[in-house]
């Protein structure tokens, strides 16, 4: 009897592996390309399988080593800390053309995703206040639009008390538009109700828009781009560009850049997200989680260089698709231009 229950058990834990196996081959095909045919409940479905391939990588460690086991479950619960401690990234970025500027940065709230709602958004106003910057940029990927039924916009509201105070603007992200990837959309477009609550919060929307500002000691322009994948971009007002006035490029996705017209004036400096910086990054390895974007892995976070065109690239202070990180903080970046 012990040997036939030994083998029935046996029989029950490869079937579990055998499953997680076939039901991670799914979710990888599901996340490169996602299909129609699960709808509204899409991400409920994709956080039950990983659930269970998590409980298989478990089962395997245990019977590895209960050690393994426990490093496992420190790592699991650090992953689902990180996101509730923002972080304030500080950097110097040298750009004669800007310098004196001081600009605060953040995308990728992706509010509504687990906890990150009015607070999350309240606390990240407190943090770009203290700091008192001359500009104020969100960098699209404001609400996570993955599948719920609340109005996430409405969580945006505490960005109101920044207007008046400091010159602000936004662009869209993918999220707004339904996440997924180029010409495939998972959810509904709420690009629309995002842009009726901010304009009640009277926070401009740089669409394809060129704005020029007035600053104390100098005039700046911002051109703000759609979105790549969910939006229609068009580079047409940039025929307003003086060309001598500086010019920040604010573009949700880093491969924005690869679209700026050949013939222009190169922008003075690109400010982009969307990355997450990979949420997961791993020492040695760096971003574990493709963004997806034609950009190489070395633009994924911080301050880079594409012939010659400053980039800064924040890491977001939201999460996508599950409310982990590891090895990034979420942050506000505030960039001073020297
Ligand atoms: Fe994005």
């Amino acid at each position: 009897m012990p040997y036939f229950s030994m083998n029935i058990a046996q029989i029950l834990t490869y079937t579990y592996f055998v499953t997680a196996i076939i039901a991670f081959i799914f979710l990888y095909r599901e996340r490169k390309h996602p299909t129609v045919r699960l709808g509204h409940y899409r991400m409920r479905i994709y956080h039950v399988i990983t659930l269970f391939i998590v409980g298989a990588i478990f089962l395997l460690a245990n019977m590895i080593s209960g050690y393994l086991e426990i490093l496992g479950l420190i790592l699991l619960i650090v992953a689902f800390a990180t996101p509730h401690f923002l972080f304030i990234h500080r950097k110097k970025i040298k750009i004669s053309a800007l310098a004196g500027l001081k600009i605060a940065f953040v995308a990728d709230l992706q509010l509504g995703m687990s906890l990150k709602k009015t607070k999350w958004s309240q606390k990240i106003v407190d943090k770009i206040t203290a700091e008192n910057p001359d500009l104020v940029l969100l960098g699209g990927d404001l609400i996570d639009n993955e599948g719920t039924d609340e109005n996430e916009s409405a969580f945006m509201a505490p960005f109101g008390q920044l207007v008046g105070r400091f010159p602000i603007y936004y662009v869209m992200g993918n999220h707004e538009y339904g996440a997924g990837r180029p010409g495939v959309m998972m959810f509904e477009n709420r690009a629309p109700v995002l842009a009726d609550q901010m304009a009640k919060l009277k926070i401009p929307l740089l669409k394809n828009k060129l704005e020029r500002l007035k600053l104390p000691n100098r005039d700046i322009c911002i051109f703000g781009l759609d979105d790549l994948w969910g939006g229609q971009i068009n580079f047409d007002e940039l025929k307003n560009w003086d060309k001598t006035t500086p010019l920040i490029f604010l573009t949700h996705n880093p491969d924005g850049v690869l679209h700026w017209p050949t013939e222009l004036k190169k922008p003075d400096l690109v400010l982009t997200g969307h990355t997450h910086g990979g949420q997961i990054h791993l020492p040695g390895l760096g971003p574990v989680v493709s963004a997806e974007i034609k950009m190489h892995r070395n633009f994924y976070r911080g301050l880079k260089y594409y012939n010659n065109i400053p980039i800064f690239t924040t890491v977001g202070a939201g999460e996508s698709a599950a409310p982990i990180r590891f090895g990034l903080m979420p942050e506000v970046a505030i960039l001073n231009i020297k």
